[in-house]
């Protein structure tokens, strides 16, 4: 087997961390990786100005797959102020890296699985008939539009003359808003373009297709939001019918599936929404599989630039601790993701069997398994530190 090439983006706090351990786990399971370290993140802010120095951006664009930990952000007026006084008043403006990175590559595709372990105590479960409880088996991909929607940044308040102009070109706008000061408007748009809405809706129906869920849902607002949330719509079924005929195609609408989300979470397969929608729904359904320890995800471009990361942050307040106590698991599925993007399943497979026997013995929990505060103590108390749970995954590696 040749060596991959990985950039490694350890990023801040516990994404150095749980990325390390995850490189133990590739390297038990047999994954030849030469992996490149990218500097990114709250250091390089500080130090140069920027959390996304060119070098990295260079380095992914040369070697396309990175595996990415987790960054800080911080709001404005700290940023400036931890900014090395050499830089500070220069007009560094700070913005996030994740952002960067999705802008940079645009990488549109963010796909988030939600699949839950047997064994695991965070599992959702729900009251049954008479005095049972219901544990559903979850396994919901999410696919996420990554770049447009109401995250593009094009907003403004008091808008300028032109866009003023033009909002009130809009017989809705002047009967809703004609009256109100424009200094007292703010406006986010919600932009939607064919292309990118026809992608992410073919990568859902492939991705279906390949691992064999009978359905892709729609999760948007068709009803209301006529032309963005519409257009999804109209093309899925457009995409459906000339190409996946096999797949049944579903339609909720984000409320109501934030509604039936504990109802029959094991109905869904393979959902797809934008930006936003795809943002709130995926959260959701991490929650009924264990929350943040257990969200991964991917993000991938169109000219083959793919970056696999967890979805939660750098956990400023455990970065520090001597003996570290987050779960290393959603940083190890996301490494997963990508084993299997680059063709190498035999390994992937090796690792989830391991993770979920590990799970389902429930000798090992870190302490977020375990429903505890985090704190120092927790290892004492008889959580499993990151070190332990990702020991005990390599142990069951065959
Ligand atoms: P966070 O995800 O870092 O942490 C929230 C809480 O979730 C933590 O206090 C911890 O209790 C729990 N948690 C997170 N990861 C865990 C793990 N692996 N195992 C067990 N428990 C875990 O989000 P927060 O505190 O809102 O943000 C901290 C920093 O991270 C901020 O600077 C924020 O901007 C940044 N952030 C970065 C993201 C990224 O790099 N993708 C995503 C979200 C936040
Ligand atoms: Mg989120």
């Amino acid at each position: 087997m040749a060596k991959r090439t990985i950039v490694t983006l350890p990023g801040d706090g516990i994404g150095n961390i749980v990325l390390n351990q995850t490189l133990r786990v590739l390297d038990a399971a047999g994954f030849e990786g030469d992996y490149i370290h990218g500097d990114i993140g709250w250091e390089f802010w500080c130090k140069e100005g920027n959390p996304l120095p060119q070098r990295t951006l260079d380095l992914i664009r040369k070697h396309k797959t990175a595996l990415f930990g987790a960054i800080t952000s911080k709001p404005n007026e700290e940023a400036r102020a931890e900014l090395n006084p050499d830089l500070q008043g220069k007009g560094y403006v700070y913005s996030s890296p994740i952002v960067g990175l999705r802008q940079k590559f645009n990488l549109d595709i963010c796909v988030r699985p939600c699949k839950s372990y047997k064994g695991n105590p965070l599992n959702f479960i729900r009251k049954g008939k008479g005095n049972t409880f219901e544990e559903p088996v979850i396994d919901v991909v999410i696919f996420r539009q990554n770049t447009e929607c109401l995250y593009s940044g094009v907003e403004w308040t008091n808008p300028p003359e032109l866009v003023y102009k033009a909002l009130m070109s809009h017989p809705k706008f002047v009967e809703n808003f004609g009256g109100v000061p424009v200094e007292e408007i703010s406006v986010s748009t919600r932009i939607f373009t064919k292309r990118a809405t026809e992608r992410i809706l073919i990568a859902a129906f492939d991705y279906a297709e390949k691992y064999g869920y009978s359905s892709v849902t729609v999760c948007e607002k068709p009803n209301v939001i006529r032309e963005t949330s519409g257009l999804m719509w109209r093309l899925a079924k457009e995409i459906q019918k000339s190409s996946y005929p096999g797949i049944k195609l579903l339609n909720t609408n984000i409320d109501a599936q934030m509604m039936w989300l504990t109802k029959n979470p094991e109905d869904y397969g393979v959902i797809v929404a934008g930006n936003m929608f795809g943002d709130i729904a995926s959260d959701a359904f991490a929650g009924l599989i264990g929350g943040l320890g257990f969200a991964c995800s991917a993000q991938f471009s169109a000219d083959g630039i793919a970056v696999f990361e967890p979805t939660h942050g750098s956990a400023p307040k455990y970065a520090d601790y001597e003996i570290p106590i987050v779960n290393p698991i959603a940083m190890i599925e996301s490494a997963c993701m990508m084993l299997d993007y680059l063709d190498e399943k035999s390994i992937s497979v090796k690792i989830r069997r391991a993770v979920a026997e590990i799970i389902l013995e429930g000798k090992t929990r870190t302490y977020d398994m375990m429903k505890m505060t985090g704190s120092q103590e927790v290892v004492k108390n008889g959580a499993a530190s990151t070190i332990q749970m990702t020991d005990a995954i390599i142990s069951k590696i065959r």
